[in-house]
């Protein structure tokens, strides 16, 4: 089969992550890279034998072929430079993954899905969490009911982050990742109350943007939820845990990847997988998440069934700000979709 032939918009420091693990993947060849800053763009295509573009308009007007685009911009809140180079791509008819979060604003993010439905073009966001054996393990037990009927899910995430950029860049930047990951175990959550602060620096500094949150959900099947998150943390803290129980048993998931647990309710029996499928960090879930989006594209799914999917990420997005809102106005809040 011919390679699929991948263009990378924004070539900073994740557009190149992008670019290794396409370059690592026989199944894929880097044909254009795309960056507004020319030394940028030119270094890419040096380093990965590709034409460089200084604009995604040049690149779709230069014929160059396109089977499948990966968009790794920034801008505000790590998503305000998304929308218009996404939207491009799209009108375009490119496949696109795209990067977290899909927006840092709502209706920016649900024109994007939009356009995609409208153009039936699949359309990802970059939702790497969730896309280790360890968790693909996880989801599997839940569907074969062996933690039996969901009760609670418990999500840890943090890192050291010291942008403060935005007052909200923690929840809107960070939180689509573990958000996710509730929602790939546990659906849709309906209802939010969330609680924020201001964290201090290592040097006592206290913090512009609210740095630290906890957040309690109630999901659409019934499970209740927690989500902590903070950028004051990280290093040796860890990155990432959860914790899903159900009426037969729990499974506890480290760090994405590294570890997995399973507790019977019922006896001391516990199964436990360390580095499932020879996964080691967290650093490696970029290829494999962006392997799948590679063989989705080869097999030509259905943008519908796209794993990781702009809808998934714009559901993710509006219970962030739903939590936003919460803390805002001191009460409840019920997600909108
Ligand atoms: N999935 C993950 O685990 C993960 C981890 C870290 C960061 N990210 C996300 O990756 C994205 C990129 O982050 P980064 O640290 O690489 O940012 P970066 O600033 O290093 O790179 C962004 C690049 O995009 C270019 N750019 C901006 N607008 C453009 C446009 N219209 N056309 C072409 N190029 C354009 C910029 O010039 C820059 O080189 C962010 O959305 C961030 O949230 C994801």
């Amino acid at each position: 089969m011919a390679p699929l032939k991948v263009a990378i918009v924004g070539v900073g420091n994740i557009g190149n992550v992008h670019a290794r693990c396409y370059q690592a993947n026989p199944k894929t060849k880097i044909v254009a890279v795309c960056d507004l800053v020319k030394e940028k763009a030119d270094a890419a295509a040096a380093a990965y034998a590709a034409r460089a573009f200084y604009s995604v308009r040049e690149m779709l007007q230069s014929g160059v072929k396109i089977d499948c685009a990966s968009m790794c911009t920034a801008g505000k809140e790590n998503g305000g430079d998304h929308y218009t180079p996404t939207m491009e791509l799209l009108s375009a008819g490119i496949p696109t993954l795209g990067e977290k979060p899909i927006s840092n604003e709502v209706d920016k993010a649900k024109k994007m899905v939009a356009l995609a439905k409208k153009k039936n073009v699949r359309y990802a966001i970059d939702l790497n969490h969730r896309f280790t054996p360890a968790a693909k393990l996880a989801k599997q037990w839940v569907e074969e009911g062996r933690l039996g009927h969901l009760h609670i899910i418990n999500m840890t995430m943090w890192i050291d982050n010291p942008n403060e950029t935005a007052e909200h860049f923690h929840a809107r930047a960070l939180h689509p990742h573990s958000i996710d990951v509730m929602r790939y175990f546990c659906g849709d959550a309906v209802k939010v109350q969330a609680f924020f602060n201001h964290g201090q620096t290592r040097d006592g500094k206290t913090r512009k943007c609210w740095s630290n949150l906890q957040a309690n959900m109630l999901f659409e099947n019934g499970v209740v939820g927690h989500l902590t998150g903070s950028y004051d943390a990280g290093g040796g803290f860890g990155l990432e845990r959860c914790e899903v129980t159900g009426s037969l048993g729990r499974f506890v998931l480290e760090e994405a990847c590294e570890d997995l647990t399973l507790y019977s309710r019922n006896n001391s029996g516990r199964e436990a997988h360390h580095h499932l499928g020879g996964m080691t960090n967290f650093g490696e879930t970029f290829a494999s998440r962006i392997g799948v989006w590679v063989d989705q594209n080869l097999k030509k799914v259905k943008p519908e069934r796209v794993d990781g999917s702009g809808e998934d990420a714009l559901r993710a997005q509006k219970i962030i700000e739903a939590c936003i809102a919460s803390w805002n106005a001191n009460r409840i809040v019920t997600v909108k979709y």
